[in-house]
């Protein structure tokens, strides 16, 4: 988890569609757990439709930033959410949620071990009714890639930060069920040299074919499944899998 908040948050902003796909999924909720919660994007706007919401987040820094956040709500928001450092793959609150929810591919920051942990966690962690969501990106093509790296890193994007100019650049290494992914900014103040930094990011991914073997281990069912937060259906095509399971 070494990377730097500020830069990591300047890039991984969301993706299109997926906090009004959550707050409709909490739409009935009283009780909402995040895992992983990040810098609270989500679950603030998820509080602010009433539910209280709990934020489980291993990293210092994004936990800062979404107490910051949080502070700049409404009181009768922010006192609805909860936020506590922790780790996803072993946490017990001793209390149900209506609904377990991990946006943006949260899920594949852990190895298949800890996943399985995570996902036995959630449903413990499940009221009767409730429901675990979460979004990942489809890990089918690179499986049947098999191993293989870029060989030099390829320029993604240039961003303003203030200002700073910042030009990312990103390196790829794929594995069997694992893309470590090394983000490489160039950082130029004005009337100073241009620094680097960079940090990498293990994917431990799921495929299709793999999403009932996995949900089922750690006793869920999947209910839906969705090529994006549309509702489109999930095809050879989608880039994302959409889930909403039940614990059994
Ligand atoms: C892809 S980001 C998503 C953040 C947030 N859910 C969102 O949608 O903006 C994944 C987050 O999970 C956190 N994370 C990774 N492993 C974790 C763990 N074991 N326990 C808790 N948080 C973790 C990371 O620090 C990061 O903030």
């Amino acid at each position: 988890m070494a990377f730097d908040p500020h830069l990591y948050r300047l890039l991984h902003t969301g993706a299109p569609g997926d906090i009004d796909f959550y707050r409709a999924q909490c739409a009935d909720a009283q009780a909402v757990l995040e895992l992983g919660c990040g810098d609270g994007r989500v679950a603030l706007a998820i509080a602010a439709d009433g539910p209280r919401v709990i934020g489980i987040e291993r990293h210092p820094g994004m936990l800062a930033a979404a107490r910051e956040a949080r502070s700049a709500l409404p009181p009768a928001v922010a006192e609805r959410v909860e936020l506590i450092e922790g780790d996803m793959a072993d946490f017990d609150l001793g209390r149900p949620f209506d609904r377990v929810i991990l946006p943006y591919t949260t899920l594949y920051c852990l190895d298949p071990e800890r996943r399985q942990r995570c996902l036995s966690r959630v449903a413990a962690h499940l009221a009767p009714a409730g429901r675990l969501a979460f979004d990942v990106w489809v890990g089918d093509d690179l499986r049947a890639r098999g191993a293989f790296a870029d060989e030099a890193p390829e320029w993604i994007e240039g961003l303003r930060d203030g200002d700073t100019i910042i030009e990312i650049f990103e390196r790829d290494v794929h594995r069997p069920g694992r893309m470590e992914v090394t983000y490489t900014h160039q950082i130029a103040r004005p009337g100073e040299m241009p620094t680097r930094s960079a940090y990498t990011i293990t994917h431990h991914y799921l495929c299709t074919d793999e999403l009932d073997g996995v949900l089922g281990a750690a006793g869920l069912d999947v209910l839906d499944v969705w090529g994006d937060f549309d509702g489109a259906a999930l095809d050879d095509e989608s880039e994302r899998m959409v889930v909403v399971a039940a614990a059994r």
